[in-house]
């Protein structure tokens, strides 16, 4: 039996990547169904294509999660669809890199607005439905650019706050039996890790002493273990999964 089975997901920013990964492994796992919320709806479509008769599983919606209103409409259409919301993970994010005294208004607002407002908007509408039900499993996906970060401050500030309040949430939403946790990646293999440039990443490997990126996989795996009961007592902490690299 898989260890998700019976549960249903919600997993922003699936449509590739890190959020991709994550609906592969919780499909692997047994889930009964997720809804993904793509900002790109055509990403999420093709990512369901690309998937075998579990794409059944998958409920795509066209969402961009710094809009509550569409955010709102997003998990409203998922219990329709599936009943209830087991499991969210707020795995959405951009990055708008530069030098803070170089920063505008704009690169600060747009990545706090997703990043971290997102992630807002998500639990505001979904923590009330795990209330209900007196279960619940929330990851929130940070970085290790959390603890600073050259070039990074829109970004850290976001990924750190998200540190903050998903401690907060683990200690309000602990008496009704919901699981909050981060996860912080270090340097993974993906489309916004594609973006560094080539002797920049030739550093980072330098300072992880695994001497390598990570793969998706290798975040997914983690974000299963923390949203399934084999993580019942683990609650209000930041996994960082990095090779032991720091920023
Ligand atoms: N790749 C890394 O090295 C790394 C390291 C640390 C943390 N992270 C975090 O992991 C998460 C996934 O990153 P990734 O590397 O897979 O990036 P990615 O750019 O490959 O994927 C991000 C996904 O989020 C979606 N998205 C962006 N804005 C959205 C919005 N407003 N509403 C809904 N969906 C939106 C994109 O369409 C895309 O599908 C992000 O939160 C990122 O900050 C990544």
């Amino acid at each position: 039996m898989g260890k998700l089975e019976g549960k249903y997901a919600i997993i922003t920013g699936g449509g590739k990547g890190i959020g991709e990964s994550i609906v592969h492994r919780f499909l692997d796992d047994g889930i009964a169904g997720i809804a993904v919320l793509e900002y790109d709806q055509n990403l999420a479509e093709e990512m369901v294509s690309r998937l075998d008769d579990r794409g059944a599983k998958i409920l795509p919606i066209q969402c961009d999660v710094s809009n509550e209103k569409e955010v709102e409409k997003a998990v409203a259409q998922t219990v329709e669809h599936f009943g209830t919301v087991d499991i969210l993970v707020n795995n959405a994010g951009i990055t708008q890199d530069g030098m803070f005294h170089k920063m505008s208004d704009d690169a600060w607002d747009a990545v706090m607005n997703v990043n971290l407002k997102g992630a807002y908007h998500l639990c505001k509408h979904v923590v009330p439905i795990m209330r209900g039900n007196a279960f619940g499993k929330i990851v929130n996906i940070s970085s290790i650019s959390a603890f600073g970060n050259v070039g990074q401050a829109n970004y850290a500030a976001s990924k750190a706050g998200l540190i903050g309040f998903s401690k907060t949430l683990a200690k309000e939403g602990g008496p009704k039996n919901i699981n909050v946790n981060c996860v912080a990646p270090g340097y993974i293999e993906t489309d916004m890790y594609r973006t560094v440039p080539k002797e920049i990443i030739e550093e980072h490997i330098k300072n992880t002493p695994l001497r390598r990126l990570g793969k998706p996989h290798e975040i997914a795996s983690v974000v299963s273990f923390l949203s399934s009961d084999d993580a019942s007592f683990l609650s209000g902490q930041c996994i960082i999964v990095s090779g032991a690299a720091t920023t």
